[in-house]
């Protein structure tokens, strides 16, 4: 018997209607539209405005979106993997609920978490899920609320983030396609540079911690900036040279979305011109664990069977790595 690949067989994604442009943000800090687009690549973001939804309503709209497309019947889902920063709450888990509302109802679920690597590290379990010969379909979606936890009164976050969600579903493949090879790395020296300080088990909420403003989002830019720029750089070369891969025989770059800047360098180092790197950072900003599948859903037309596909992320914790696959079907 041939050796089992898991291959992306579908796509699917969502964003909330509402667009929040640099033009608004200048009415709301001290910024402008130039420093953002010439400093990150960002010219609006997409914002989840309504009360009461949260991470698993953008889950669910991206996975009904991969079902309808795919004419997927939901119970034939064997897991559903929620990658996010942002779940609806603690304890109870996101993609449970997720999985219910969209009638996986012979799934089973949990919440990955790694920050913005968050999808790229779910990528890798779902594939050996899948590698294992026991499950079929394994449905990975990447959704973020990140505006749940911004402080729209720091201009060095607020400009940066967006919603969004992403979904894509495994299946196993004996032809060769799919996850080839992936690296992925973790590094503790990053908690300071990028976290959010209370509302864990070290610092739960308290009437101070709310009023010291500590559940949003802390990001020392400048720190992160250099390591996600050697990082992503270093870990997509490294998976190009284990693999036998010139710039000329990889089709795309799918690269998370925090700074148009910290692309083109890994795009460099790799030797890919700008045609095969999938952008979308100035529509959506930075959606963390939706990057990536976003990405994959705006340019699957483009996308043909063999295409070789290189991954690339970088996160808090830190978290970063590459993940290298052959992509499986021509969608037009
Ligand atoms: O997805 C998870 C991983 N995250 C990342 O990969 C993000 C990595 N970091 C970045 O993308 C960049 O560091 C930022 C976009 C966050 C910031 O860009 P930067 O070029 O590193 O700017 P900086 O923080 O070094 O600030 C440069 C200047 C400062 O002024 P001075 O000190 O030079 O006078 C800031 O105060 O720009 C100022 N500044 C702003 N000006 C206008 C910072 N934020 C803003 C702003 N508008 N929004």
């Amino acid at each position: 018997m041939s050796k089992i690949t898991a291959a992306i067989t579908a796509v699917g994604g969502y964003v909330p209607e509402y667009v929040l442009t640099n033009q608004i943000l200048e009415t709301m800090v001290d910024t402008n539209d130039e420093w953002i687009v010439t400093r990150t690549g960002i010219r609006e973001r997409r914002i989840l405005k309504e009360e009461g939804k949260g991470t698993s309503y953008l889950a669910i709209q991206a996975a009904k979106d991969l079902l309808e497309k795919s004419n997927t019947d939901p119970k034939d889902i064997d897991m559903v993997i929620l990658a996010t920063a942002t779940p609806d709450m603690p304890v109870a888990v996101t993609g449970v609920y997720v999985a219910s509302e969209i009638g996986a109802v012979n799934a089973f679920s949990y919440d990955l978490i790694a920050a913005c690597s968050s999808f790229l590290f779910g990528m890798s379990t779902a594939a050996k899920y899948i590698e294992s010969g026991r499950y079929k379909k394994v449905l990975l979606i990447g959704a973020d609320k990140m505006s749940s936890i911004i402080d729209y009164e720091d201009r060095a976050t607020c400009i940066i983030f967006g919603d969004g969600a992403g979904a894509v579903l495994f299946e196993p493949n004996e032809e060769g396609f799919g996850v080839q090879d992936e690296f992925l790395r973790t590094d503790g020296v990053g908690r300071p540079h990028l976290k959010i300080d209370a509302g864990g088990s070290i610092l739960p909420a308290s009437a101070e911690t709310v009023a010291n403003k500590q559940h949003y989002v802390f990001q020392d830019g400048r720190t992160v900036f250099k390591f996600a720029v050697s990082n992503m750089a270093e870990v997509s070369e490294k998976i190009m040279e284990r693999n036998g891969l010139s710039g000329d025989d990889v089709h795309w770059l799918v690269p998370h979305q925090a700074n148009k800047r910290i692309i083109d360098a890994t795009a460099n180092r790799m030797n890919l011109p700008e045609e095969k790197v999938m952008i979308n950072i100035d529509k959506y900003g930075n959606t963390t664990s939706a990057t990536l599948p976003l990405c994959l859903n705006d340019y699957e037309k483009q996308l043909k069977k063999g295409d070789n596909i290189v991954f690339a992320a970088f996160g808090g914790g830190f978290t970063w790595g590459s993940l290298y696959l052959k992509w499986a079907y021509n969608s037009n």
